[in-house]
């Protein structure tokens, strides 16, 4: 399942797109129960790289050349936060950790 956050350019940095991907976040984990969230964003969308790591994603890495938009070939990078990583809930990682 893969969802995309797009916000009319008129409203471009009212923190609605902040908004809606914490939204989709918290359904995939506290309705869908998902393990793991990722994101692909080209390098060059510095808001959407922005909201990302907003919401405590790590960037895993770049997949070179991967996709052509645009008539152009782009880099994408791929971000991702496991359901411990949310919200600062290490809890059940440390509980792996300690047994
Ligand atoms: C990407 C998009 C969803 C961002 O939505 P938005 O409502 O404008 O973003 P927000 O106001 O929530 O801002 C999110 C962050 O990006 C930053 N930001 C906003 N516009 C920016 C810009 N033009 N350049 C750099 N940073 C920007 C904000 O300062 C904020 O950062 P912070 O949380 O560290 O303060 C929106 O621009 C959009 O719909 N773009 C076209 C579609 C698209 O690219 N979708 C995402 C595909 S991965």
């Amino acid at each position: 399942m893969s969802c995309i956050v797009t916000i009319g350019e008129p409203f471009w940095g009212r923190r609605l797109g902040s908004a809606a991907a914490a939204a989709a976040v918290e359904y995939g984990f506290e309705t869908l129960g998902l393990r793991k969230i990722c994101a692909s964003v080209l390098p060059s969308n510095d808001a959407s790289a922005r909201i990302c790591l907003g919401l405590g994603m790590r960037r895993e890495g770049r997949l070179r050349q991967h996709i052509e938009k645009w008539g152009e070939v782009h880099d994408l990078d791929l971000y991702g936060l496991l359901r411990d990583e949310w919200r600062g809930d290490d809890r059940a990682a440390d509980a792996a950790v300690t047994g």
